[in-house]
């Protein structure tokens, strides 16, 4: 019987990419094997987000330009947000799909796929959990950064948000758990790990320790073998003034703190129930900036959200000079399905919206150039995540997340073999985790550039 064949495609955000490996594992230990390519797979299956309408849209649009696949007897799944936002209504707009599940029942695939299997024509896994999913079978796809997840859903309901809709309640995961995953990893040669969750920041411990997220992180900062412990995604509404004396306290702990801000405006704050004031993240802030090690601090923010005026949004602009983040991703509001907001009328035009999201991107790419300008000189130390695929450089990442693209010393030609008309010696060879000194020469607004020291 020839071998079952899977291909896995994972659209979203980080935890998405670590579900996906979750899920894979799963998939391998029912007898699967992973294939790069729809044509070669029995089994194709889209890890989906629906955090925007576009890339909500952008499933079935896949879904559609594959469906002739479907008529050669191959299954398609829809896993994800996507799958628990539009349940069983998937099977209406693309009836080739077989398979819907959402994150809340991944514990389940391997009973849905033996259903699939036998014959059912269609499985659904649409329940919530109260339990965070726990298995031994994750397939790391990175070989140098390994995802933890610590806290899986959201209770937060900001006002746009569909990720407690898709992602369902809060379920964090036991301490004593994750420490020995993180432990495993740094056995298994990993030396940096990723905490995840939509909010670590409300991390609750339901094992005896009871560590808060603070604990968390500083306990895994102590794991020997680790280098780098990094955690996202950050509310500041449960975020601490612990978190950033952990954070000083060792190195290890990233200088990069990613703390999502939406608004610089305190109406729109109030309507999108952020549940902060700007004087109350600005108290964040000053903390973070109080850190004995500078820290890097990025951020999400949200133009054209319902009622945003001129003045709402100008607050917002005067809120990147007034922190000058280190990045920020800018998105135009998308009302999403059973939020709150979208029972409000989407009143600020998409031309406006664009040249909202415009003028903030000009002006955080200009901070950004201005502040990275402080780098040059300096030595970075970072971790190689690759060769650049044009530049012919490496490019790695620092602590605080900054990249950094690099060249090496040439290998020097062994003494009395430099012959004239021979090809230039290979560059020095990195493999992905390596960590490499850099002297910073240049700065653009999103990466450093530099040469290794040795
Ligand atoms: N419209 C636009 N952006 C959104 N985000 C979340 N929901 C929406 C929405 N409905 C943004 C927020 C969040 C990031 C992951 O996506 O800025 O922090
Ligand atoms: Fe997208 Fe949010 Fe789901 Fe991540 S949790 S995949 S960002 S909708």
């Amino acid at each position: 019987m020839p071998a079952k064949t899977f291909y896995l495609e994972t659209f979203g955000c980080q935890m998405n990419v670590h579900d996906s490996e979750r899920v894979a594992g799963t998939l391998q230990a029912q007898g699967y094997a992973p294939v790069g390519n729809m044509q070669e797979a029995e089994l194709i299956l889209f890890n989906t987000c629906s955090i925007r309408d576009k890339a909500a849209h952008k499933v079935f649009e896949r879904l559609a330009s594959a469906k002739p696949l479907a008529r050669q007897g191959k299954k398609f799944g829809v896993l994800g947000c996507v799958a628990q936002q539009e349940g069983e209504a998937i099977y209406r707009r693309a009836p080739h799909v077989s398979l819907v599940a959402g994150s809340a029942s991944y514990a389940r695939l391997p009973e849905l796929l033996r259903d699939l299997e036998a014959g059912a024509g269609r499985v659904s896994g649409l329940g919530a959990a109260d339990e965070a999913f726990e298995t031994e079978l994750t397939r790391r796809g990175n070989p140098f950064r390994a995802y933890i997840t610590i806290i899986e859903g959201c209770d937060k309901h900001c006002a746009y948000c569909v990720v407690p809709y898709t992602r369902g309640q809060e379920r964090s995961r036991a301490s004593a758990a994750i420490l020995r995953e993180a432990a495993e990893l740094a056995g298994l040669g990993y030396t940096e790990v990723q905490l995840l969750g939509q909010n670590v920041n409300s991390y609750r411990d339901p094992a005896p320790a009871r560590l808060d997220f603070a604990g968390l992180l500083a306990a895994a900062g102590e794991i020997p073998g680790l280098r780098r412990v990094r955690y996202t995604t950050s509310h500041p509404r449960d975020f601490t003034p612990a978190i950033v004396t952990a954070m000083g306290r060792n190195p290890v702990l990233c200088d990069h703190v990613h703390l999502p801000v939406q608004s610089g405006s305190d109406a729109v704050l109030a309507r999108m129930r952020r549940g902060y004031t700007r004087a109350r993240y600005l108290e964040l802030i000053a903390a973070i900036r109080a850190c004995p090690r500078p820290l890097a601090v990025t951020t999400d923010i949200i133009v054209g959200f319902p009622g945003e005026t001129d003045r709402d949004f100008e607050q917002t602009a005067e809120l990147l000079g007034e922190v000058r983040y280190a990045g920020a991703f800018i998105f135009k509001y998308s009302p999403r399905p059973h939020t709150e907001a979208q029972t409000w009328a989407d009143d600020i035009a998409d031309e406006v919206k664009t040249q909202r999201l415009m003028i903030l991107q000009q002006r955080q790419q200009q901070i950004q150039m201005e502040d990275n300008q402080a780098w040059v000189g300096r030595e970075v130390e970072a971790m190689v995540e690759g060769r650049h695929p044009k530049l012919s450089q490496w490019t790695g990442r620092t602590s605080s997340n900054r990249v950094v693209n690099f060249s090496a010393p040439e290998a020097a030609p062994a003494p009395g073999l430099a012959i004239l008309g021979q090809p230039a010696p290979a560059p020095a060879g990195f493999t992905p985790g390596a960590y490499v000194r850099v002297r910073v020469e240049r700065a653009g607004a999103n990466s450093l550039v530099g040469h290794q020291v040795a």
